[in-house]
């Protein structure tokens, strides 16, 4: 008898080695995540830039955190991704693999790591494995980003990649724009995601595409689309963590769900702690040492 993926991933969701929701305490692999794209089981993929966040998202069973270039904007203050570096990226992945014990960590490489050309990119690529303990990098770019994506998969780096709107050419887009809008705008995008699984990415990330052009993509490709902002046939979902939980000030991307008020719990928190000292209800007496 044949299943449909749809019966496989409803089987898969209560088998203990599933993607997500699994109680395997070993590290999910990219072996792992081509066997839930086999399975037509969805998964989800936070960001994160701090042990102690990642430990949150690692026991709350997220099976794939980003230590994304995102830390520009939502953890470092730049107002962009461009400003970030390569000792940046470095320093908060390697604090991520250290808070965490199932999840696979994919670290960024920042704007400018990996322009030049593929050595460029195995350079920074291999320092940000070696040093870190991710197990995958990500960069931006589809057929333009080819030959990179294929020399760090020749040398056993998995490479996430990352097309439609792509943050680092923040400058060249001047903003945020849809991407993939209009036919051949179309055709490009799907130019893009086929070079990039041909040179042997793992996944690709789709930011700002239109549904229907993200679900012709995931359709068409044996490795996962991680949607954002690309409605909901993809494989997965992305977001930014502080978007994800209310903590990012002002307003958010029409296409961010906000699962908590975490700015207004932790400000809470802070006015209440600062009311406390100023009126000398704390420390009470059970907080203090004698
Ligand atoms: O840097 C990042 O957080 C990202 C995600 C938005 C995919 O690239």
């Amino acid at each position: 008898m044949t299943t449909t993926p749809a019966q496989n991933a409803s089987d898969s969701s209560r088998d203990p080695k599933a993607l997500y929701g699994g109680t395997s305490s070993r590290r999910i692999t990219v072996r792992d995540i081509a066997a839930a794209k086999a399975r037509g089981e969805k998964w989800p993929m936070l960001t994160a830039y701090d042990a102690m966040t990642a430990s949150v998202f690692d026991e709350a069973g997220i099976p794939v955190l980003l230590v994304g270039d995102s830390m520009g904007n939502c953890h470092l203050g730049y107002e962009s991704t461009v400003p970030v570096t390569m000792d940046e990226i470095a320093v908060l992945s390697a604090a991520v693999v250290r808070g965490t014990k199932r999840a696979l960590i994919v670290a960024d490489l920042p704007f400018g790591s990996y322009q030049e050309g593929p050595v460029q990119a195995l350079r920074s690529a291999t320092r940000l494995i070696k040093e870190t303990g991710a197990s995958a990098v990500k960069l931006e770019g589809g057929e333009r980003s080819a030959e990179q994506i294929k020399l760090l998969v020749d040398a056993g780096i998995p490479v996430m990649a990352h097309i439609g709107l792509t943050p680092q050419s923040v400058n060249a887009f001047g903003g945020y724009p849809v991407q993939g809008r209009g036919e051949e705008a179309a055709q490009q995008l799907l130019r893009d995601a086929k070079a990039v699984q041909d040179a042997g990415a793992f996944s690709v990330v789709l930011e700002l595409v239109p549904a229907e052009l993200a679900a012709e993509v995931t359709r068409t490709l044996h490795i996962p689309t991680v949607g954002i902002g690309a409605g909901s046939e993809c494989d997965a979902q992305v977001l930014v963590w502080t978007d994800m939980a209310g903590m990012t000030p002002g307003r958010v991307p029409r296409f961010v769900k906000q699962y908590a008020q975490l700015r207004e719990v932790l400000g809470g928190a802070a006015r209440a702690f600062a009311e406390d000292v100023v009126d000398g209800a704390y420390p009470a007496p059970e907080h203090a040492f004698h």
